[in-house]
C-alpha cells in the first residue's frame, strides 16, 4: 500500500518535470469494442503506421457556396463548379498542413518521416509504440478478434489545444472498424428463399440483398402477376402505365439533346435487370426500343447477376429500367451497378466511383458500413476499389435507402457532404424517400434508449434523403375508382410514403417557411418525443410522384408493383427531359433543385397533394396537407409548368 502511494506521488512529481503543453483529448472510446477482447500491453517497440486526418477548408461554407449557384435569384445562378475546382475548394489549407507537421517537427519528428497522402487529406508518419504514446498520451493495448487478428488501439487520445482545428481523426487510436472483416454471408444469397428476411441492422453495405428491405413491393398474398388486357388510361387507378404518368404529369416532350445529356440509374447488385424483362415491356409499351439497353458501369466489380432470378433479385432494376427508358426515350440510360455478388456496396461505393476525391475524404469508407475493395472474400471483386471512374450523370435516381438511425453522425454527415458536392458539380441527386410511412424498414422504430425495433414509438426517418443536399421523393396514388385527371392522394395501397424529420440534420433554409407553415397550420398531434417537432430539423420528402400499381414486366410476367422505388426514376425522368431542353439551347443542367422548387416562382408547377398519410410506429403519421407536407412534400410535378419556368432561368 505504502509503496503504491510512493510510486503515485512519484509518478506525478515526474509528470510535473515534463514540459507542460495544453493537450486535450481529441477523441475517445464510448462503446467497448464488441467481439474484441483485450489481450495485453502493446510492447513500446512495435511499429505503429501513424495516420493522421487532416481537416477540410471550407467545409462550412459547402451550403452557402451550394445555395450561391442553386438558387433561382442568385446572380450566380447555374454557374456549376468543376470536379477539380471542388477538390481544390475543399483540400486541406496550408495552415492547416503546417500546423500538423510544426506539431510533429516540434515532438522530435524529422519532417522526411511524414507524407502527404494523395489527395492531401492525410498525413502519414511511421512510429512506434511509445513515440504514439508521448505523442497523443495514450497508453496502446493489443487487442484480439476471435478471428486470431490483433489489433493495436487506445481508450484515448490527445493533441495539443491549438492542432484541435487542424485535425479530423488519427488512426489507429480508438476506432476498432478497420479490422473487423466484413461479416460472412450465412446463407449464400443463390440458396436463399424468394421472401425478404428481415433486415440487416447497422449496414448499409448490403443494400442490394433482399433482407435489406429496399425494393418494390407486391399486394400481400398476391403473386403480383395480371390477367387479361387492360385499359391503359382507363384504368390508372389500378394499373399505371407509362401513359398514365405521362397524363398526370403532362409528360409531352421528345429528347432532342439526347448526345449532351445524361441520366444514371443506381443498382446494388445482387440486384439486376433481365434483359428479356426489357423487352417484354417494350413491346407493350414502347415498340421502337426493343433491344434498347442500359449503358452499364460496372462499380467495384458490379454486374447483371443470372445466379438468381426471382422478384427479389430483379424486380427493382426491371422497374427503374422500364420506367426511366421508356419515359425519356431516346435518351440513353446509364446504369450505375454498384458492387460485387459476395460482398455488396453502399452508396459510398457509389459516391467514390462518381468523385475520386472522395475516396479516401475524412478517412474513406467505413468498413461497418461499406463494401470494401479488393472484396477479400472468396470469388469477389480482387481489384482496387473504383475511385472516380465515372463522371456524374446530370440526374441521378436511386431507389434504395437505409434508416438514418443505422448510420453514426459522422457517417452521415460525410456522405451528406459529398451530396452537397455533386450539387455543385450540377448534378441532381434523387432518393425514394422510403415505403414504411414515418417508420425505418420493416417497420421499426426507435425505443427511448435509441436501439430500433417494432414496437419502437419515435418516427425512424430514412437516410439519406433526410440530408438536406439530397432531394427526397415519396410517393402519391390515383385513387381507387378515380380517373387518372383527379388529384391524386399519399400513397395509402400497400405502402406509405417515407416521410418526416431527422434527427441528424438541421432545416435547411430553403424549406424553413414551408415547413414552419406546415407545423403551424397543420400540428401534428405527437410529442418531441416522437419526432423533432422543433421546426428545426430537416424535412422530408421534398416532393413525390405516383408509386402505386405499377405494371412492370418481370421475369417473364406482368406483375404489379407498389412503392417509391417507382416514383423515384419518374421524377428523374421528368428532370432529365427538363435539362434536355436546356441543354438544347445552350444552357446547363439544373443540378441540385432544392432551393428552386421551393422557391415562390415555381410554388404552382406542383400538383399539391391533400389527402391521405403515412401511418407507422403505431400512429396515423403524417397527414398531407395544402402546400408542403412530411408526406408528399410539395407534390408532385407537372413537366410542363417546370418546363416552361426552367427554360427561363439562366
Ligand atoms: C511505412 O512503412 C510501410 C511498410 O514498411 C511503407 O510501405 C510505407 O511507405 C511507410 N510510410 C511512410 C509514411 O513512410
Ligand atoms: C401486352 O400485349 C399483349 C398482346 O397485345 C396483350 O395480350 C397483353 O394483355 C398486354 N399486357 C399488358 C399488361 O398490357
Ligand atoms: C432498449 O429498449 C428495448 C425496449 O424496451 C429493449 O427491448 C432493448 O433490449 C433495449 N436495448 C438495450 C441495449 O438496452
Ligand atoms: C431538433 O433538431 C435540431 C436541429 O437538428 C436540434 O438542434 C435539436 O436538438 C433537436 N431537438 C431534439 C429534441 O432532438
Amino acid at each position: 500500500m505504502l509503496s503504491l502511494l510512493a510510486f503515485a506521488l512519484l509518478a506525478t512529481a515526474f509528470s510535473f518535470a515534463t514540459p507542460i503543453t495544453n493537450h486535450v483529448v481529441h477523441e475517445k472510446r464510448s462503446v467497448a469494442a464488441a467481439s474484441w477482447s483485450l489481450s495485453h500491453r502493446a510492447s513500446p517497440d512495435s511499429p505503429l503506421p501513424l495516420r493522421i486526418g487532416l481537416k477540410q477548408s471550407n467545409i462550412d461554407k459547402l451550403y452557402d457556396e451550394l445555395l450561391d449557384i442553386s438558387h433561382p435569384d442568385s446572380p450566380n445562378y447555374g454557374n456549376h463548379w468543376s470536379a477539380q475546382q471542388v477538390a481544390d475548394y475543399f483540400r486541406p489549407g496550408v495552415e492547416t498542413v503546417n500546423a500538423v507537421k510544426g506539431w510533429l517537427v516540434d515532438s522530435g519528428f524529422e519532417h522526411q518521416r511524414m507524407r502527404l497522402a494523395k489527395g492531401g487529406q492525410w498525413l502519414e508518419m511511421n512510429v512506434t509504440v511509445a513515440e504514439a504514446e508521448e505523442l497523443l498520451k495514450a497508453e496502446y493495448h493489443v487487442y484480439e478478434h476471435p478471428s486470431g487478428r490483433k489489433h493495436h488501439a487506445c481508450n484515448s487520445y490527445s493533441v495539443p489545444a491549438h492542432i484541435q482545428e487542424h485535425i479530423e481523426l488519427i488512426t489507429p487510436t480508438v476506432a476498432f472498424d478497420a479490422l473487423i472483416a466484413p461479416p460472412k454471408r450465412t446463407v449464400p444469397f443463390s440458396k436463399r428463399k424468394r421472401s425478404p428476411a428481415t433486415p440487416v441492422p447497422g449496414a448499409a453495405k448490403g443494400l442490394g440483398d433482399p433482407s435489406s428491405g429496399n425494393g418494390p413491393k407486391l399486394l400481400p398474398g398476391s403473386s403480383g402477376k395480371l390477367k387479361g388486357i387492360i385499359t391503359e388510361l382507363e384504368q390508372c387507378d389500378e394499373f399505371i402505365t407509362p401513359v398514365c404518368l405521362q397524363t398526370l404529369y403532362d409528360i409531352i416532350y421528345k429528347p432532342i439533346a439526347t448526345h449532351k445529356n445524361s441520366y444514371g440509374i443506381t443498382e446494388f447488385t445482387p440486384q439486376s435487370y433481365l434483359p428479356a424483362d426489357l423487352d417484354m415491356f417494350f413491346k407493350n409499351f414502347s415498340k421502337s426500343q426493343i433491344g434498347q439497353r442500359p449503358n452499364l458501369i460496372s462499380i467495384d466489380g458490379g454486374e447483371l447477376q443470372t445466379i438468381e432470378e426471382s422478384f427479389n433479385f430483379n424486380g427493382e432494376s426491371d422497374l427503374d429500367l422500364e420506367y426511366g427508358m421508356t419515359l425519356t426515350n431516346p435518351q440513353p440510360i446509364t446504369l450505375y451497378q454498384t458492387g460485387d455478388i459476395p460482398e455488396g456496396a453502399s452508396f459510398n461505393n457509389l459516391l467514390d466511383a462518381l468523385d475520386g476525391s472522395y475516396c479516401t475524404f475524412e478517412g474513406g469508407d467505413d468498413p461497418t458500413q461499406d463494401g470494401i475493395y479488393p472484396d477479400p472474400l472468396k470469388g469477389g471483386f480482387d481489384k482496387p476499389e473504383s475511385c472516380g471512374i465515372v463522371k456524374p450523370a446530370n440526374v441521378i435516381s436511386t431507389s434504395y435507402g437505409m434508416n438514418e438511425a443505422d448510420a453514426s453522425l459522422f457517417y452521415a454527415q460525410r456522405q451528406c457532404s459529398e451530396y452537397g458536392k455533386l450539387g455543385l458539380m450540377g448534378t441532381t441527386i434523387l432518393y425514394s424517400s422510403g415505403d414504411d410511412g414515418v417508420a425505418g424498414f420493416g417497420n421499426e422504430c426507435i425505443f427511448p434508449n435509441g436501439t430500433q425495433g417494432v414496437g419502437g414509438t419515435r418516427f425512424n426517418p430514412s437516410f439519406p434523403g433526410g440530408c438536406p443536399f439530397v432531394t427526397s421523393v415519396g410517393a402519391t396514388q390515383v385513387n381507387p375508382g378515380s380517373s387518372v385527371f383527379a388529384p391524386e392522394s399519399a400513397c395509402e395501397q400497400v405502402i406509405f410514403s417515407g416521410g418526416g424529420f431527422s434527427n441528424f440534420f438541421s432545416i435547411p433554409s430553403y424549406q424553413k417557411s414551408q415547413v414552419a407553415s406546415f407545423l403551424k397550420n397543420h400540428p401534428p398531434p405527437y410529442t418531441s418525443a416522437q419526432f423533432n417537432n422543433s421546426g428545426t430539423s430537416r424535412g422530408f420528402p421534398d416532393l413525390s410522384a405516383n408509386g402505386a400499381n405499377y405494371v412492370i414486366a418481370i421475369d417473364g410476367e406482368f406483375e404489379l408493383v407498389f412503392g417509391t422505388s417507382a416514383s423515384s426514376p419518374v421524377v428523374g425522368s421528368i428532370l432529365t427531359l427538363v435539362n434536355d431542353a436546356r441543354l438544347a439551347i445552350g444552357k446547363g443542367p439544373i443540378g441540385f433543385i432544392n432551393p428552386t422548387i421551393y422557391s415562390e416562382g415555381f410554388r404552382d408547377a406542383f400538383n399539391d397533394i391533400t389527402t391521405g398519410g403515412n401511418q407507422g410506429c403505431g400512429t396515423p403519421g403524417f397527414t398531407s396537407a395544402p402546400g408542403w407536407d412530411p408526406v408528399t412534400g410539395l407534390g408532385t410535378p407537372n413537366f410542363l409548368k417546370l418546363l416552361a419556368k426552367w427554360l427561363i432561368l439562366p
